[in-house]
């Protein structure tokens, strides 16, 4: 075993945890990076079609504006406070964003393109607005990319292919981290006196993800077992538009550069939906459309999707019908959806300029998380009380700035905003805290864990048993919901978790690049997360964003203007079978904006 020491540790180099290393480093505390992918390789590069702030390139637009859909879209679940800060800070965050060198698209006047994306309205709901700043559709990569480059420049150091497996906490204080080498399989302790989790989501907990293999929750996990709370586990966002079958994202950039949803029958179904911005609606209801289409046997050819049409004339005729002067054409369309064109004409063998693309709703965004204040510090309870020395920013977290439903292009402006927020903080804490000691063992019990599972001997390989919980999950507690059905879900994934604990079996007992040991401990992490989000799910009794039950479809402002928040009870921190939770739902919405405005007050949403 080998224990290094830092002032700050990220755990994930996806955008959120560059932009913390960034800005911790820049204020003189010794940043370390650990993570299990190379930096580049991380998931911010899937956030395609862009990134919002109200530049007002194109259109008048206005961050009050920006916070207005950003609470509206999360079916004013949101913390207003958090959403503020974001549609504020989004706007110096992208101009620095710019003059780090990312190569945003451009106008003839030379100032940064912008697009329009899912519920971005100008004039609180009034009519969309160009506000998605882009790269053609490449974001994502751009962010990383150019982040990266900025933390090397400033002497982050970097931990690649380490597989962060545990918290170290003593005296009540996050002290470090523990991360298995992948290359030799030998542990690493990480010991510092601030670490920050940037590692993502855990789409895998279904079966039709827009979310890459390595998207597992393991950091969110990994502090919730040592008795962190998870907050609106409940809330899981459907992307409207995934690759039929396969889930890749298709961007959201498509409909905002005029794409358009069809049926079987070419109809133009998100008229009947959302009469007012149609295929632009926000992405719990584009989603819920589109099922209730399939539901109503309007899927092409019978089947469980529908068409994404891109292909000019079809772009142009319902350009010209909504009175737009604006035209497209091929070489247009191959320039600001490059991205989309290759990932079509490679896993579909469909090419957009001459055929619709074939589209599902794909799990896509974790709206819950690691419960943080709008610093990126961890809080454990309703009264916000901190837990020192422990940070999280990005997906992972929940400050909660996207309440029950996301908004397209906020999640790249959370994790640069709020990463900057934590790397700032951080750097103000290493400054006034000394180094707590590590505890006397501190890799003692997931040793003996990582040791179980490398010598499991049992019938099922955990791929198997992965493939259970996708399935169960993606009908159980997917994009509709319904008591019976929450249950059904909650009650497979106990017996797969003591499956997971008596029946394991793995075909790899070495050490070196051991995928089949670690996807083995992503399994568990996994199944933590799919039991939480199915027991705070069967416990809210009303319909909210991304969470809709079909016996409750009404939102209740009255009872559940509340965050959930749910803890791990219990000595034994790993999967067992059934989970002790307890769950309260005592921390109130931040309701601030709506102290001064009425607009923000909840009310029905209509697009
Ligand atoms: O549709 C997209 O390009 C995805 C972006 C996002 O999730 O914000």
């Amino acid at each position: 075993m080998q224990t290094h020491q830092f002032d700050a540790v990220i755990v994930g180099a996806g955008g959120a945890g560059l932009m913390a290393a960034l800005y911790a480093s820049q204020g003189g505390a010794n940043v370390a990076v650990v993570s299990k992918l190379y930096p580049t390789r991380s998931h911010t590069g899937a956030a395609l079609g862009g990134i919002g702030a109200a530049l007002g390139n194109l259109e008048e637009d206005n961050p009050l504006w920006h916070a207005y859909d950003t609470v509206k879209g999360g079916d004013y679940l949101a913390d207003q406070n958090a959403v503020k800060v974001l549609a504020e800070e989004a706007i110096d965050s992208i101009i620095e964003l710019e003059h780090m060198g990312l190569p945003f698209d451009r106008t003839s006047e030379g100032r940064i393109s912008q697009r329009r994306f899912g519920g971005h309205t100008s004039n609180f709901g009034e009519k969309p607005v160009r506000r998605a700043c882009h790269s053609a559709d490449r974001t994502g990569h751009m962010i990383l990319q150019t982040l990266y480059q900025q933390c090397i420049k400033n002497n982050v150091r970097f931990f690649d292919e380490f597989h962060v497996v545990d918290l170290i906490m003593n005296q009540g204080k996050a002290v470090g981290t523990v991360a298995i080498q992948l290359g030799t399989g030998e542990m690493h302790v990480f010991h510092a006196k601030a670490t920050l989790f940037a590692t993502g989501g855990w789409g895998r907990v279904w079966q039709i993800t827009s979310n890459a293999h390595s998207l597992t929750g393991d950091g969110s996990a990994v502090v919730f077992r040592r008795g962190v709370p998870m907050q609106d586990m409940e809330f899981y966002q459907f992307h409207p538009t995934g690759l039929y079958g396969l889930g890749v994202l298709l961007t959201e950039g498509i409909r905002g550069e005029g794409g358009i949803l069809l049926n079987r029958h070419g109809q133009r179904f998100m008229e009947k939906y959302a009469p007012k911005i149609k295929d632009l609606a926000s992405r719990d209801v584009v989603s819920r459309s589109i099922y209730l289409e399939l539901r109503e046997g309007n899927g092409i050819g019978g089947k469980d999707y529908v068409h994404l049409d891109i292909r000019p004339e079809t772009v142009n005729r319902y350009l010209a019908e909504a009175g737009e002067t604006r035209r497209v054409d091929d070489a247009y369309i191959a320039q600001a959806l490059a991205e989309t064109l290759e990932l079509c004409r490679t896993y579909a063998g469909v090419d957009p300029l001459t055929e619709p693309m074939p589209i599902q709703p794909t799990a896509h965004y974790a709206m819950g998380g690691i419960p943080t204040n709008i610093n990126a510090e961890v809080v454990i309870d309703e009264n916000w009380t901190v837990l020192p020395g422990l940070y999280a920013a990005g997906e992972c977290a929940c400050v909660s700035c996207h309440g029950a439903n996301r908004l397209g292009t906020n999640s790249l402006v959370d994790l640069v905003v709020f990463g900057r927020r934590g790397g700032k903080a951080i750097a103000d804490y290493v400054k006034r805290a000394s180094f707590t000691p590590l505890p006397s063992n501190p890799t003692g019990e997931i040793e003996a864990e990582i040791n179980r599972l490398r010598n499991s001997k049992g019938k099922t390989r955990p791929g198997e048993l992965r493939k259970m919980m996708q399935t169960s999950m993606m009908s159980n507690v997917g994009v509709f919901r319904i008591e019976s059905g929450i249950k059904q879900g909650i009650s497979d994934v106990q017996e797969l978790r003591e499956r997971y604990q008596t029946d394991l079996t793995i075909d790899d007992r070495g050490f070196q690049f051991n995928t089949d040991l670690i996807e083995a401990w992503e399994l568990g992490c996994l199944l933590d997360l799919a039991l939480v989000t199915g027991k705070s799910a069967v416990e809210r009794t009303e319909s909210r964003g991304g969470h809709s039950r079909e016996d409750y479809q009404n939102r209740d402002d009255d009872k559940w203007m509340c965050h959930t928040l749910a803890y791990r009870k219990g000595d034994n921190p790993y999967p067992r079978g059934t989970m002790d939770l307890e769950i309260n739902h005592n921390k109130k919405v931040d309701t601030s904006l709506a102290d001064v405005d009425k607009r923000f007050l909840p009310k029905e949403r209509v697009y």
